[in-house]
Formats: C-alpha cells, structure tokens, sequence
C-alpha cells in the first residue's frame, strides 16, 4: 500500500533512532527521567503523526501516553497498545556497541541490515511502526476507520498502573479489536500470527540461616547453609523428566487435541537452527513433547537468578547468612497464576528443612491468552501478511507472556490480535537486541493492510 521513497526511509530512520536512544528502562528507578523523556517524545510523535488528543497520563508508576484519531462513530475503531519502557540493558560488556547508541548492521539473518539497540525489537520499533502507518494512513486520506493509541512505560515490570487505568476508563478505551505488535515472525521468509501466550507467575525466595556470615572453618559443619538448603529446595522443583514437582501444579492445564498438536507440529522449525542460534549441544524439556511443544502448550519453572555469599574477586572462606533466587513459572490456559504463586508457596515452606528460615514473595504474574481465530480481526491479520508477505502465514502458539492481554479481555471485553514482526533470534531482554529494516519496512506495509481489513470484513458483518 505504502512504498517509502529513500527520503522517506532515512528520515524515518533518524527519528527512529533518537527515540532508542533514550534509556527507558522501567524496573530501575535511576532511569526515571529518561522514561519520562521517552513518553514525552512518544506523545510529539504521535500528534505530529495527526493523533488528536494527545495526553501523557501520570500514574503512581510510569506515565501512559494516549491518542486517538476518531473519524466516525458508526465505523470500527482499533485499539493499539504497545511499551514504551525496556530491560535493563546489562550485562553491558556482552554488548558489541552501546545499548542505547543504536546501529545498524548486516547480519546473516538480516542481510539489509538490522538495528541494534535496547528495546529495538522490544517494543520501540514495533509500536513506531504502528505511530508511521497511521502517519501515512492520515496524510494519504486512507485511514478507513477510528484507532485509539495506548502506549504504556511498565510493560516489562507488570503493568500494574495501566490496569488500574483501564479499570478507571472503560468508555475511554472502547474499541472493537486490540491490536498488538510485540511478538514475532516465525523467520522472515515464513509469516506467522501469535495465537496463544503464556501466563507467568514470578517469584523469589529468601533463605536465611545463622544472623552473620560466618567463618567456614571455625562452623562449617555444624549449620545449615542457606545456599545449599536454595540448592536442595530448588533441585526439587523439577525432576528429569522435566516435570514440575509442586502437587497441584498440572490441575488445571489444559490438554491440547490431537489435531491442535499436529498444527503444531506443521509449523516449520529447524531443531539445529534453534540449537545452534543458542548455542546449545542438544534441546531438554518435559518428556514425550516437541519443543514447539514444550515453549507453548506446556508450563514450565526457571531460575532466572541465583545469589548469595561471596562472589568477589578470590577466596573468602564464609558460610552466607542469606541466599535467593529468582523463579519464573510459565502457565497454560486455564491455571489461575494466583493459585500457582500460592501453591509454589507452600510447597517451598513444606520442603524447607527447619534449621533456616524461607520468605517468599510474589512479584507479578498473569494469566495465559488465546486469541481465538475464526474472528474478523483474525481474518484481517491472516490476509495482511498474506498481502505483504506473498505468503499465507501461520498460525502460532507463542512462549511468552503479555499479562496485561487477558486483562484487557476482563475488564474491556475484547479480544486481541499479536501481529508482530519480530525474530526468536533478535535478542529480546539479552545483549545485542536488534530488529531487521526489512521487519520494519514490512510492518508499515502491512499494518495499513490490516486497518482496510478489519473494516472491510466489519462493514460486511454489521453494516
Ligand atoms: N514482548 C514481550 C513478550 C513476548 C515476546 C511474547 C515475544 C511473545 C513473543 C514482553 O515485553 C515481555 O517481555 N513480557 C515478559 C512478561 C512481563 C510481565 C515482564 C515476559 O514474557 O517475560
Ligand atoms: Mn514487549
Ligand atoms: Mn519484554
């Protein structure tokens, strides 16, 4: 619909680039100022782009920053959400160029070229793209229906303060679809639309043992050490099947038909890409699944860290007071994420040996989302990449979670689509994330194709 002159491209591009370069990381307070900027910044581009009623909302956290663009109540409207807020960027030295100083660069995967920088695939250049197609739907007069923007700055930290907000301002948001670009592509030659993501439940443990680190020498023997008790506590959640061993965990997981599974499993994926892009000897995971499998329909438990003693230069002859970790749950449609976080409780205090005390606390969590696919808003996905893509995409089921998504479909009840244009292997929350210029391009192309779509098939169905 939209070819952009090379003019265009490079100016795109260098606006582009000073909203990567303002660290937004939500989840340490030291950024705040620079979270604020990038609202700000948003809140420009979006009116420049021909928003009307531009607002950046305070919170009790991150602003929220609003737009709307209302051309007649009688046609659909489409409501975009996306973050503006990003991971920390550490561990900095595994960066091969500054995270916040964006560059492109040709990779094998991205022979055109990709953009390095935090938050470039997660979610700055997806939620870009959305703000440059309304720009060019406004400035073409071919915006066919009314969207309302929603961009928020703690995504990556729960979204605690945009539920309330949503909760606060049912008639504010109302809107036919939500539409969503902060998932990916199954690979640049394959288009794929996310139909399911996982819920989460985010928990840390605290195990604290004698009131001082204490020479290992004059006590070692003689008291428990909070970090081998973490040790045993955490070799227990899982044993080598792959199964997670907390009684009750599987309850309510739902067992997916054998129809569901064979999609699955038409779905292209090479094992040795995958093993290799990670560099990995072999794939592990719950017994008798694919790994398709194992990263969608099936929950799971991680370790995302571990701490504890001394961990400076040398050696230091102590037994630690205090060890922690951080565990990440993984759900399935319907386990209640409350209900995990509450049984991961107890049972850690059941297996706790009594020589050391444990506190658990819950950091945020949600709930699983599938996006139903015999709706309009799927059908206008599913011919959109279809358009701009010359390829009929895929359906699948994603690893990750969204947890504000199924919160949406409480408290507006709507239904989301996930039309992103990311890679797996664009390394989302780790050193050197990117986005490919042809991700980029191909989402201004195919997001207008998505607005005529919907209204389109909307129109048929209710006019
Ligand atoms: N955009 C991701 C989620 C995602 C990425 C889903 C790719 C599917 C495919 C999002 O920003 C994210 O990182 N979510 C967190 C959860 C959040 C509560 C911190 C996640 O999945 O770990
Ligand atoms: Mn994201
Ligand atoms: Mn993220």
């Amino acid at each position: 619909m939209f070819k952009l002159s090379k003019n265009k491209e490079k100016q795109y591009l260098s606006e582009l680039f000073e909203f990567l370069k303002i660290p937004s990381v939500s989840a340490d307070p030291k950024y705040n100022k620079s979270v604020n900027k990038a609202a700000n910044w948003l809140s420009k581009s979006l009116s420049n782009s021909g928003c009307n009623n531009v607002e950046i909302i305070n919170t009790d956290g991150h602003p929220i920053v609003y737009g709307e663009k209302i051309i007649d109540s009688k046609l659909p409207t489409i409501l975009v959400y996306g973050h503006y807020d990003v991971q920390p960027p550490d561990p900095i030295e595994l960066w091969d160029s500054s995270p916040f100083d964006p560059v492109i660069k040709k990779t094998d995967i991205h022979p055109q070229g990709a953009i390095f920088a935090r938050g470039a695939c997660d979610d700055k250049v997806q939620v870009y793209m959305h703000i440059k197609s309304l720009e060019l739907m406004i400035a073409k007069n071919s915006l066919p229906c009314n969207v309302k923007f929603m961009i928020e700055g703690e995504e990556e930290i729960g979204s605690n303060n945009l539920e309330i907000f949503v909760s606060n301002n049912l008639d504010k948001l109302k809107a036919d679809i939500i539409l969503i670009s902060d998932t990916g592509i199954i690979n640049n030659k394959n288009p794929s639309i996310t139909t399911a993501l996982r819920g989460l439940s985010y928990m840390e443990i605290k195990v604290t043992g004698p009131n001082r680190d204490l020479h290992s020498g004059l006590y070692g023997g003689t008291v428990a050490n909070p970090i081998n008790v973490l040790c045993e506590i955490i070799s227990k959640l899982k044993d080598s099947k792959g199964t997670v061993n907390i009684p009750g965990f599987y309850e309510n997981v739902q067992i997916l038909s054998i129809d569901e599974r064979e999609k699955i499993a038409k779905v292209p994926f090479d094992k040795d890409l995958f093993k290799k892009s990670i560099g990995v000897k072999d794939t592990e995971g719950e017994i008798g699944f694919s790994t398709p499998e194992r990263k969608s329909i099936r929950p799971t438990l991680d370790v995302n860290g571990i701490w504890g003693g001394y961990i400076g230069e040398g050696a230091k002859t102590v037994i630690p007071s205090i060890a922690n970790a951080k565990i990440s749950m993984r759900l399935v449609p319907n386990q209640n994420w409350k209900k995990i976080s509450s049984i991961f409780e107890n049972h850690i205090q059941n297996i706790a040996p009594k020589t050391v005390r444990v506190e658990i606390t819950t950091h945020h969590g949600g709930q699983a989302y599938v996006t139903p696919t015999n709706n309009i808003g799927y059908k206008a996905a599913h011919l959109a990449y279809k358009k701009s893509f010359g390829k009929v995409p895929f359906a699948v089921r994603d690893g990750g979670s969204i947890p504000i998504v199924p919160m949406f479909e409480e408290l507006l009840n709507c239904k989301t689509i996930l039309m992103g244009f990311g890679l797996d292997s664009d390394a989302i929350h780790s050193p050197n994330e990117h986005f490919g210029l042809f991700n980029f391009f191909k989402g201004i192309e195919t997001i207008p194709y998505f607005y005529h779509n919907y209204t389109k098939l909307y129109k048929e169905k209710y006019f």
